[in-house]
């Protein structure tokens, strides 16, 4: 068994940031569960599925095959073999996966995934059910959040950065649907682990979390 860190959250709260910078200071690998999850939606919209078409995502896990590998140091996702990772951060890709997280079929196809990942090697593995599902025994355990406010305004930030007009309220709005569905879904919702250490980032810097963290491990 790898040395584990689980890092949990809502969408925004800035785990991949974090989890990548920690496991640079570790020499760890990091894992980021929620790009599994993007991986899967692709395969559901290459096929046409819409959001609500259960079924059809159900049948659809049936041939999708998601893989990981390492370019460089940083995470690349292969479906059935094609790597697209450039296509993953994409809105509707987002909302996609986070609409059909909640589906046990497509929760089941990437848990052994995870877990062999974590088995094998050192990681920083983030995601929503890391340190209660995934890996329940894990080393550390970070539940890291920040307020719905403090996230749509880094989220908003971000996205005017790259050049993308968005509305404040809308990002806001999205950000709390989003908290609603991983944390009320009936399989593996998104909450903070008994033994996991609640990290509130919204009045923290990022260095000084990576830092709290990485203490955690000594
Ligand atoms: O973290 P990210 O936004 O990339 O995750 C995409 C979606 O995948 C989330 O909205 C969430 O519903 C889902 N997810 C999950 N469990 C994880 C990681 C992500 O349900 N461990």
């Amino acid at each position: 068994m790898g040395y584990n860190i689980a890092i949990d959250g809502p969408s925004g709260a800035g785990k991949s940031t974090i989890a990548k910078l920690v496991a640079k200071e570790k020499g760890f690998v990091y894992v980021d569960t929620g790009a599994m999850y993007r991986g899967l939606a692709i395969h559901f919209m290459k096929k046409g599925i819409k959001p609500g078409e259960t079924d059809k995502i159900v049948s659809a896990c049936e041939d999708a095959e998601v893989s990981i590998g390492y370019e460089n140091g940083s995470q690349q996702i292969y479906l059935n073999n094609e790597n697209i990772t450039a296509m993953l951060r994409d809105e509707a890709v987002g909302s996609m996966a986070s609409m059909s997280s909640g589906i046990p079929e497509v929760r089941a196809k990437l848990l052994e995934l995870q877990r062999n990942l974590a088995r094998e090697k050192d990681v920083v593995m983030d995601g929503r059910d890391i340190g209660t599902h995934v890996l329940p025994d894990a080393d550390v355990k970070v539940y890291l959040t920040a307020s719905v406010e403090t996230r749509a305004k880094r989220r908003y930030k971000e996205l005017l950065e790259k050049g993308i007009a968005c509305e404040y309220d809308e990002i806001a709005r999205d950000i709390e649907e989003r908290d609603a569905r991983d944390m009320s879904r009936e399989i593996a919702p998104l909450k903070k682990a008994e033994d996991a250490v609640l990290v509130d980032s919204s009045d923290m810097g990022i260095e000084e979390v990576v830092a709290k963290i990485v203490e955690l491990c000594r």
